[in-house]
């Protein structure tokens, strides 16, 4: 056989994506691509905000931008983001502690590699980010899940029960994907407690990773606390996928934060991973252009519009959700317990969703809302059907949120 055996088995298990895709595109076919109400991609649709342009042009004009920038990354950039982390976290960052990526998800795999032996354990929070359990596997890791609370939080006693000598890592994801929720201060800090006192306990460090691309993307002036403030062992991994809108350009960095345990040896055995892994380095480019686009953002308003919109409908319709605090994800319970099925009922209304079974949770959706404001409104009487059909109780349902 041809196909490794690991690879093959992990696409077997996420081959209903493909199957999704695949169904996706045959409805297109039969009623039009307009037709269709398609919330299953984090793609941004935004374009990238108009200084952008300007600033790549610029980086073009000035040339030397095209060649390899060695593992860690242009060293002035590394010190203009470096800036920015000190301006934030009131910590002294300086370039040394900035490793620039392959958007987060290189960052990730970058990291996980540094760090783990066969077998060491990374916590991960139920319902995750499925490319979570890839990641890990790259790196000869094992995932250990955890649920999290009713509305998505940190579930300090469940994470306790799931640690052991083996934990080298516990990653987190704020705002989330799937779930669009923000952790707060406090539930941050007793984690970071936690994890200080099994430190201890097991006589090595637990790396706290903090996975932010789509930290910027935040409403009703939610604050996602700096992780580097929370905990000493902590990275940082993060992208301008989602804030800047240039996923495609595969452009982000890691931070590691200043005084975090082995920092010399964490950051040579990084820029071996980033080596190593193949991704050289990160886009020469889109390095330069970045580094003075930190405070810039896509148009955050437009997300927050989107949100209410989608929230106002469905709740109206009776399902019940967490409001989202960021990033561009909603994800409702399902009023029948098997998601896949019901994933399969909006589909004949031409609605796509992605079933939370994908993401660890079955008996919920996961809605991307990273679509045209019409896209929400014309989805409407189609998910209204099928609130009538599947006897959801209108008005009487409240949703999840605070
Ligand atoms: C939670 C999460 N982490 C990481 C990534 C990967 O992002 P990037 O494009 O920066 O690699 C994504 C992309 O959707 C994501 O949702």
């Amino acid at each position: 056989m041809t196909i490794a055996k690991k690879v093959a088995d992990s696409m077997e298990k996420s081959s209903w994506i493909r199957r999704m895709f695949e169904e996706g595109e045959e409805l297109r076919k039969k009623v039009g691509p307009e037709n269709v109400y398609d919330f299953t991609l984090g793609n941004p649709i935004m374009e990238p905000p108009a200084e952008f342009q300007q600033r790549l042009l610029e980086v073009l004009e000035q040339g030397d931008c095209h060649g390899y920038t060695g593992p860690l990354g242009w060293e002035e950039v590394r010190r203009s983001i470096a800036a920015h982390y000190k301006v934030r976290t009131g910590l002294p960052f300086t370039m040394d502690n900035i490793i620039m990526t392959c958007g987060a998800a290189g960052g990730f795999n970058s990291v996980l590699t540094a760090i783990l032996d066969p077998g060491d354990e990374v916590v991960i929070f139920v319902p995750y980010f499925a490319e979570y359990l890839f990641y890990i596997d790259n790196a000869n890791g094992v995932a250990v899940k955890v649920d999290t609370d009713r509305e998505f939080g940190i579930d300090v006693a469940a994470l306790e029960k799931a640690l052991s000598p083996k934990t080298k890592a516990v990653a987190i994801n704020s705002p989330n994907n799937p779930t669009g929720r923000v952790y707060d201060e406090k539930m941050l800090a007793e984690m970071a407690r936690l994890l200080e006192a099994k430190q201890k306990e097991y006589g090595h460090e637990i790396y706290l990773l903090s996975d932010e691309p789509y930290r910027a993307i935040v409403y009703n002036g939610c604050r996602v606390p700096e992780i580097s403030n929370v905990y000493e062992n902590s990275i940082v991994m993060t992208s301008h996928s989602k804030d800047l809108g240039l996923a495609g350009e595969r452009i982000g960095n890691i931070a590691l934060r200043p005084g975090i345990a082995e920092y010399e040896e964490l950051r040579e055995a990084i820029a071996f991973t980033t080596r190593a892994l193949g991704f050289k380095s990160a886009p020469a480019t889109m390095q330069r252009v970045v580094s003075t686009l930190q405070d810039s953002t896509v148009d955050i308003a437009a997300y927050e519009r989107k949100r209410n919109m989608l929230c106002e409908g469905l709740e109206k319709l009776g399902f019940k959700f967490h409001k989202p605090e960021g990033a561009f994800y909603l994800f409702p319970q399902t009023p029948i317990p098997d998601d896949v099925k019901f994933v399969k009922e909006l589909q004949k209304e031409c609605i796509l969703t992605v079933p939370g079974s994908g993401f660890g949770r079955p008996g919920h959706i996961r809605i991307s809302y990273c679509v045209e404001d019409d896209t929400i409104v014309r989805s409407m009487p189609g998910f209204e059907k099928i609130a009538r059909r599947m006897k959801i109780p209108g008005q009487a349902g409240t949703p999840r949120s605070k």
